[in-house]
């Protein structure tokens, strides 16, 4: 099945705009993972959004999503390690909330959580099934807040000579996006 099918038979709670804004973050993120430029030195500016405990990994910096006018978005990344993916020793990796400029009573949600959605047990549902295949993006119940997760593959065979056990094309790590719609205040103060 090809993303674009998937992408069609999503159920419609997601706006366009959200949806969108997920595609460009995404890439984004798979595009740094793609980046073969190794360095251990984290001189590139290990700024809130850098993944620091993904070492080998560079990032320049320019997630679509940090600073959108429309959506607060917090960002996740579920993996193993680099090892492959299981529900044993999946884990959050990395976590970055919004940058500042989103004030509390400007958005839809004050909590990052969505009630009764437990995450940690979704990601682990969703490593279980990969074996089966998943339909991705895998989405969270209808909320305020918008929930979707994706993987990041492994996109080339330079990727194997370090991520060994898996396939060119694998998802190695799974990206979770929670955007929080940003509310206009109405009326003066
Ligand atoms: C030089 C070795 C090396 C190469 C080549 C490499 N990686 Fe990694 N990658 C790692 C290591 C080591 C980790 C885990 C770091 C840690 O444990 O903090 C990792 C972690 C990751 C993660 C996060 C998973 C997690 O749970 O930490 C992703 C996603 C990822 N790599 C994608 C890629 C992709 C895509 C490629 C190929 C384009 C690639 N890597 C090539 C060494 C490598």
């Amino acid at each position: 099945m090809t993303l674009a099918f998937a992408l069609l038979g999503l159920a419609s709670h997601i706006p366009p705009s959200a949806t969108k804004l997920i595609d460009a973050t995404h890439s984004y993120f798979q595009s740094q993972f793609d980046n073969l430029e190794l360095t251990r030195s984290g001189k590139f500016g290990m700024s809130r959004i850098e993944v620091s405990s993904i070492g080998s990994h560079v990032r320049s910096g320019k997630d679509p999503s940090y600073s959108n006018k429309e959506y607060a978005t917090s960002f996740r990344i579920f993996g193993s390690s680099g090892h492959p993916l299981s529900p044993e020793t999946v884990a959050l990796r990395y976590s970055r909330f919004p940058g500042g400029g989103h004030s509390d009573d400007s958005l839809a949600s004050r909590s990052w959580a969505i009630p009764g959605f437990d995450e940690g047990k979704k990601i682990k549902t969703i490593v279980a099934g990969l074996a089966k295949g998943v339909s991705w993006p895998v989405q969270g119940p209808k909320s305020k807040l918008i929930w979707q997760a994706r993987p990041i593959v492994l996109s080339k065979k330079e990727c194997l000579s370090c991520h060994s056990g898996l396939l060119v094309g694998d998802p190695v790590a799974i990206a979770v996006y929670v955007l929080n719609p940003i509310v206009k205040r109405t009326g003066a103060k």
